[in-house]
């Protein structure tokens, strides 16, 4: 119901689920708790001193901004103790993080984006969290890297969190998407977008198109034509954005449809993709197939990739349905 607050939204779920034990409702709080400190400081910006480069490397050979680091710690400090978890991956660390002795562990596993759309931190855009939750195969003991190596479709939840104009949060448990806006008055996250739905057709698509002559030739037809459109046999024209915060963009399709493509390319035979399957693609993939759009790596459906490495790279297409298709067909078509 529109108004609530974000743990009364969670309990409402929870009672129509009898199995549930609120282990799950206890974990998003803890989440939604991290997000809350990180929005603070993200909407601090040079006051808190986080902006410019922290002098590191993370594994993916990625210059570290310092807001990486200290979110990747927010996140990492807020979740460890809660019992809920027998472990961590974050796109900051190369392997996945225990949770100390001193705490029980508990059935689930996450894995998180703590900070999506550095190159805009300095330059006061939107940028997000990004989390997927699975079920840990084994809760007895801490979890390694294999436990994480599942399916998308096996997602217990996912969500992210954009720190933009408003700080809002978006969360599915695989029944529908819902939106939820920081109320900064009294420190909660209030129900404003309940079921939100990707309409099924656009006239926009995202994508970052200095890339171009990398792409293969099924994603360089598509934008072709989108460029060309009416010109070119679409029957409409299309408009263009590219925010480079990827939770911007999915915020955006979620509000008003569109594409986002960020495709395998072959400037680098091991990366197939930018986006990393755990903690980019699948929590995403999860949340648009949940308001009705689809998202797909061009040959397979991004729920059902088989992940081989915890930071693995997929390539990504997302979005309103009828155009996700198109580019998946024009992808068949080439073989
Ligand atoms: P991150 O900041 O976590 O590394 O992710 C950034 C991602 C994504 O949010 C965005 O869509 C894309 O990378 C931007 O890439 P380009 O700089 O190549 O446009
Ligand atoms: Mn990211
Ligand atoms: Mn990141």
């Amino acid at each position: 119901m529109p108004g609530e607050h974000l743990f009364q939204f969670l309990i409402h779920e929870q009672r129509r689920n009898p199995g549930a034990t609120g282990e799950l409702t206890l974990l998003l709080c803890d989440v939604a708790s991290a997000c809350k400190a990180i929005a603070h400081a993200v909407n601090r910006g040079a006051l808190s001193g986080t902006l410019g480069a922290a002098g590191s490397d993370n594994v993916q050979g990625e210059a570290q901004k310092k807001l990486d680091v200290m979110t990747h710690e927010q996140m990492v400090a807020a979740l460890e103790w809660t019992g809920h978890l027998t472990g961590m991956v974050s796109e900051e660390a190369e392997d996945p993080i225990p949770i100390p002795l001193a705490y029980p562990k508990g059935k689930y596993l996450i894995a998180f984006d703590p900070l999506d759309g550095s190159s805009n931190i300095d330059v006061n855009l939107s940028v997000g969290t990004i989390f997927s939750i699975l079920r840990a195969p084994d809760h007895t003991r801490p979890a390694t890297a294999p436990d994480f190596l599942q399916a998308g479709i096996h997602q217990v939840a996912a969500g992210f969190c954009v720190y933009g104009p408003a700080t809002v949060l978006i969360l599915t448990t695989g029944n529908g998407v819902n939106g939820f806006t920081l109320d900064r008055d009294i420190g909660e996250f209030v129900l404003t977008h309940p079921n939100m739905q990707v309409p099924a057709d656009t006239a926009e698509f995202a994508i970052n198109i200095s890339n171009q002559r990398y792409w293969e030739a099924p994603v360089q037809r598509y934008i072709d034509e989108c460029l060309r459109g009416t010109d070119g046999g679409r029957e409409k024209n299309f408009n263009m954005r590219w925010i480079a915060s990827m939770v911007a963009e999915v915020y955006r399709i979620l509000t008003r449809g569109g594409i986002f493509l960020y495709p395998g390319d072959n400037r680098n035979p091991a990366k197939p993709g930018r986006l990393r399957l755990l903690y980019e693609a699948n929590p995403m993939g999860f949340i648009i197939e949940q308001g009705g759009g689809a998202a797909s790596t061009g040959r397979e459906r991004i729920l059902a990739v088989s992940p081989t490495h915890i930071h693995q790279r997929v390539p990504v297409i997302l979005g309103s349905r009828h155009e996700v298709e198109r580019v998946v067909g024009y992808h068949s078509a080439t073989g």
